[in-house]
């Protein structure tokens, strides 16, 4: 090996082929590179649990900062705890006034928003109420619609809004049908606020199913079983965790031709029986 190879961080490997060493730390989840969010803020709307939690660790790894929000403010301080954010602020997502008063009061532009608040709403047609199912499609809708709304002087050009929406309900099926129609209606939304939206990036993320507490909450006793028969029958051979769908959510922030598009991260669960 020469002077500037080794400089370069440039190895040899057992068979004298040159290869190029990382130099940054692997991550928690095996090996995977991290990625450089150095000077970004992001903040994460559902951050004291699952998939939100995990992105956001996942920034504060890669260099980045966060703000975090959440409902109940004794988990937002167990995550601040973790993830010593430069901000967080406890309040309902879904409430209007709240959401836009939280924009405004952001101190500066910030890079990223993602949002991860909220969960399906399985709602059977024999037992439904119909102004809880009005109310679910609102607030999903309306919270997509308001965090565009609210956030569209206060994300730097290039940056991206990050939603979430899911494989599951494309599949038609009993108590599905809420789900469903937001998992058709938030593709069409992401597409068209990306343009609105321009040159500010907006992003889908769909997840099949994610081992997370809203997971074991849904399933109860039911979740190991859940799990492994997901491990037996994904072509992944592996259940998918929050540390996944975080990688893919950090990637979509880095990635400045990404935008307008919904990004699957499911491990195959769509082609499979459910
Ligand atoms: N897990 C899966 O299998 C899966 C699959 C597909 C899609 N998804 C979607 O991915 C998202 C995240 O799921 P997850 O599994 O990470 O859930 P999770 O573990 O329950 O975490 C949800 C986070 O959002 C916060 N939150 C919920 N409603 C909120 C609101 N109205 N305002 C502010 N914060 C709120 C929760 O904290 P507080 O309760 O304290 O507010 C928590 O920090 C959900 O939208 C879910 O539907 C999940």
């Amino acid at each position: 090996m020469t002077g500037s190879e080794r400089n370069k961080g440039v190895r040899r490997d057992r068979c004298g082929r040159r290869c190029v060493v990382m130099t940054t730390a692997p991550s928690a989840s095996g090996g995977r590179r991290e990625p450089d969010l150095s000077g970004q803020t992001v903040v994460v709307i559902g951050a004291s649990s699952g998939i939100g939690r995990e992105t956001a660790r996942q920034v504060r790894v890669g260099g980045g900062q966060v703000i975090l929000v959440g409902r109940n403010p004794e988990r937002l301080r167990q995550a601040a705890a973790e993830l010593d954010p430069v901000a967080t602020a406890a309040f309902d997502a879904t409430d209007p006034d709240r959401l836009q008063g939280f924009f405004a009061d952001l101190p500066g532009q910030v890079d990223h928003v993602m949002v991860t608040a909220g969960g399906p709403p399985y709602m059977p047609l024999a037992t439904m109420d119909l102004a809880a199912a009005r109310r679910a499609l609102d607030e999903h809708l309306a919270l997509t619609l308001g965090v565009a709304l609210h956030s569209r002087d206060r994300v730097r050009a290039g940056g991206t809004l990050l939603f979430i929406g899911g494989t599951g309900g494309r599949r038609p099926g009993a108590g599905m049908a809420v789900v469903g129609a937001l998992t058709g209606a938030l593709p069409a939304l992401v597409a068209n606020l990306a343009l609105e939206l321009a040159p500010i990036r907006v992003n889908l993320i769909a997840p099949g199913f994610v081992d997370t507490p809203l997971s074991a909450s849904l399933l109860g006793d039911q979740l190991d079983a859940r799990r492994e028969e997901l491990r037996s029958t994904l072509p992944i051979r592996r259940v998918v965790g929050p540390d996944d769908v975080a990688a893919l959510a950090v990637h979509l922030m880095r990635n400045e031709a990404l935008t307008g598009a919904t990004y699957d991260v499911d491990g195959g669960q769509q082609l499979i029986a459910p």
